[in-house]
Parts: structure tokens; sequence; C-alpha cells
């Protein structure tokens, strides 16, 4: 077989409604459903080379070659995309984002939606965006919503079959940003992985997941309904449930600094005045204030000058996971 290779890319996403917890660990299938936005400006781009010479996989990240578990990972997906291919030939997957990994912005989610779609082309599959959402959530749960564009929901389903992401609206439906306030480029202590096997320690999970389809209808009616105020009541108490779950496990998460909370109480006094306005926090210290594209110069300089706050990163809603034509090699 000669060397079979393709590029993609893809965004990473910032959940509006939460994914924290699995019914099934090892596929990554979740015990509620999520909605989030694609972030243009926040990318992974992959190649994956199938290449007979190769006598296993190989992973370089960022121009670092990797070992241990973050290699596993990627085999595992390969393997999958194997199978189905029936080849048995080793791949060197090259991978680049454009910002920190691991700092609470999800590098995982890019990475592998960007994996899922440059492997199975380079293995000669032509997988629709279900099937390539649902390989994707194999390597990282929130991936799978890296696979369609703009706002995005993962239905949760049961099993590997009927758990996937499909688009609400497209990334011009609505003018929405994420200025992402940074008060730590550190990778996080605890992962996200590890996090949602503990969700279940707490005594507060099961009332999050079971008021979870009311907050996913509200968040996906505000979408569609341009509904800032709606939009914001309902990511807040999302976020807020989903944190209030980490720091009551056992052991207890607390993934916020002093300055995540004081940029919590400013973006809510903000709202008060009259800005439109509101956060939300993945696993990680990071803030996301998310507001209309209108409004980025006034909440950026706001952000800047809060305590804490290391740099301000705006993003605009993204499209779907994409290949590098000019890169496709299937000779
Ligand atoms: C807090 O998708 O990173 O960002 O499936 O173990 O890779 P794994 O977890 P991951 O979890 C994301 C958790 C979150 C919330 C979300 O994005 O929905």
């Amino acid at each position: 077989m000669p060397i079979r290779r393709a590029t993609a890319i893809s965004c990473s996403n910032i959940a509006f409604i939460k994914y924290w917890g699995d019914l099934d660990s090892s596929l990554h299938v979740p015990v509620n459903g999520s909605i989030s936005m694609n972030l243009a400006e926040l990318s992974t781009r992959t190649s994956v080379s199938f290449d007979p010479s190769l006598l296993q996989d190989e992973l370089i990240l960022n121009g670092e070659p990797i070992f241990g578990t973050a290699l596993e990972r990627v085999s595992m997906l390969l393997n999958r995309v194997r199978k189905l291919a029936n080849i048995s030939t080793s791949a060197r997957v090259e991978s680049q984002n454009n910002f920190p990994i691991a700092a609470g912005i999800a590098s995982s989610a890019s990475g592998f939606a960007a994996l899922s779609l440059a492997t199975s082309r380079a293995a000669g599959l032509s997988l629709g965006e279900k099937d390539l959402s649902r390989l994707a959530r194999t390597g990282s749960g929130s991936a799978c919503r890296s696979i369609p564009g703009g706002f995005v929901e993962w239905q949760a389903g049961h099993n590997d079959k009927d758990s996937y992401a499909y688009s609400i609206a497209s990334a011009s439906y609505w003018d929405l940003a994420d200025c992402i306030a940074f008060v730590s480029e550190e990778e996080k202590p605890v992962s996200s992985s590890v996090g949602h096997s503990l969700a279940h320690t707490s005594l507060l999970q099961a009332a999050r997941v079971a008021d979870a389809p009311r907050r996913l209808n509200l968040c996906r009616e505000a979408i569609l309904e341009r509904d800032f105020y709606k939009f914001a009541e309902v990511v807040e108490t999302d976020c807020n449930l989903m944190h209030a779950v980490m720091i009551t496990s056992t052991p207890p998460l607390f993934y916020w600094q002093p300055a995540t909370v004081a940029i919590m109480h400013a973006v809510q006094a903000w709202r008060k005045e009259g800005l439109v306005v509101c956060y939300t926090i993945d696993a990680g210290p990071n803030v996301h204030v998310l507001c209309p594209s209108t409004q980025v110069e006034k909440i950026g300089e706001r952000l800047r000058q809060l305590p804490g706050v290391i740099q301000v990163r705006t993003t605009h809603p993204g499209g779907p996971a994409r290949l590098e034509e000019s890169q496709l090699d299937m000779g």
C-alpha cells in the first residue's frame, strides 16, 4: 500500500449546556445531552499518513513527539478506523493547535474532531457527519460537537449508535462572540476524563442530570430566538450547576482561581448595568465571556482591566470540521 495522507482542520467548541459524567466511559456516552458553539479562531490542523514503513503509530503535537497516554488515546481511534477500513498499517499523526493545550479550552475537542476526519479520509473512508461525530466522540466526548458547524447539540443517546451531535443553527445564524479571559495558561491539575468519573460521587449530580432536558430546551430556544437574556440565565445556571457538582465530588474538584470568581462577579454587575453579557467556565480557571460581537471591544477592554487577567482572546462562531483538499493524497 502506498502512503495515504489526509489533512483536516477543526474548531474547538465552548459548551453552553455542559457534558459532565458518562453512562459509558469507554465510549464517552454521556449522562446528559449538551449544546455548544464552535470557536472559529481556535483550531487544530491534523495530518494523518498511513505509512507501511512505520512499525508503530507516531504522534507529533505542536512539533514535539508525544508518547504515553496521549499516544494511546490517538492509537485507539486509529484502531477503530483501521477496523472499519480493514487495514493494519501504522500511521504518523502530526497535529498543530493555535491555542494553549489543556487550559480549560477544549484542545481535545478540536484535536479528536480533526483526527477523526483526517484518519477516516486517509484510510479511504467517506463517513457522513453522524458517523464522524460518533467516531470523534470515542476519542473525546466534546469532540463529537466539533464535527458539525455553528451551534451544535449533542444528543446523549444510550449507546455508541445513538450518541452524536448535529447542528441546530449555522455559524452565521447568531452574531455571538466569546471573549476568553485567561487567568492561567497552565495545564489543569485534574483532566476532564478523571472529572467525569467522579461526577456520580456528588449528591447534586442526580438533580443536575434530571433537570438537563429543561435546560437544553431553554438554551436551544434562546439560540433559535436569538434571545440573549434567556440564553444568559440558562448558560450561567448550567455552568454553576456543573461546578457545584465538581466542588461536591469526592475528592472535590476546585477549578476556579480567585480571578475566575472576580470575573464572574464583574460580568453579573455589567449585566445589571445594562451590558449584554454572560459567562461560562469549563474544567479550568479561564472564563468564557459571551456577548454580541458588537460588544467585544468594550467587554475586552473591561476584562483586561480586571486583576489576574493575563490575556483576552476573542472568538466567533465557527464552521464544521473540514478537509484541506490540497493536502488530500489518496495515491
Ligand atoms: C467541562 O470532552 O474534555 O468541557 O470525553 O474525557 O475527553 P473526555 O472529556 P471532555 O469533557 C468536556 C467537559 C467540559 C464540558 C463540555 O465541554 O461539555
